[in-house]
């Protein structure tokens, strides 16, 4: 039995628009962990980054997962760093995003890769891209292939998810 739905993956893959669709079609509560912390600290991500550095950004992020996975019931979508600095409640269904890096690119709008910190250089967004990913596929419960528009794949994570106990 599990406490929550964790989403992970790499920035720009989809995490929270998936998130926010489960958690609708579930009846459960979507939690965001980046707005989050945002709406706490009365800050954005890209502000947080230049003002308090990434150091102090991991450290909100650990604190915000142990909070929220306090409760129960929630779909809850990170950030693509999340679970390489921290670790996630063992009682959490783990969702990996599995999308490529140039999908993931195409994908992104010019807005979005501007809140993004460390999205600015590609080639080491790429390198961080090929660092994180054989951790991503370790922690998940399940990977879905995020290659093609969410509307074609969201169904087999919520068909996953419903069976699976999750509270
Ligand atoms: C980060 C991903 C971002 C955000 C921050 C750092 C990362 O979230 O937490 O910019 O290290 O991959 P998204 O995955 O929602 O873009």
């Amino acid at each position: 039995m599990y406490d929550n739905v964790v989403l992970i993956g790499f920035m720009g893959s989809g995490k929270t628009t998936i998130g926010k669709s489960l958690a609708r079609q579930l009846h459960k509560k979507f939690m965001d962990v980046d707005s989050v912390i945002e709406a706490e600290q009365n800050a954005s991500i890209t502000e947080i980054f230049a003002n308090k550095g990434e150091e102090y950004f991991r450290d909100l992020e650990q604190k915000c997962i142990n909070q929220l996975t306090q409760k129960t019931g929630q779909v809850i979508a990170t950030g693509g760093g999340l679970p390489i600095y921290s670790a996630i409640s063992k009682k959490s269904l783990i969702v990996y995003i599995d999308a490529d890096f140039d999908v993931i690119l195409d994908r992104l709008p010019r807005k979005e890769r501007d809140k993004r910190p460390l999205l600015q250089d590609e080639s080491r967004a790429k390198d961080l891209f090929e660092q994180r990913i054989g951790t991503y596929k370790e922690l998940a419960n399940f990977s879905v292939d995020a290659n093609q528009k969410v509307s074609t794949f969201i169904h087999v994570i919520f068909d996953y998810i419903l069976d699976q106990r999750v509270l």
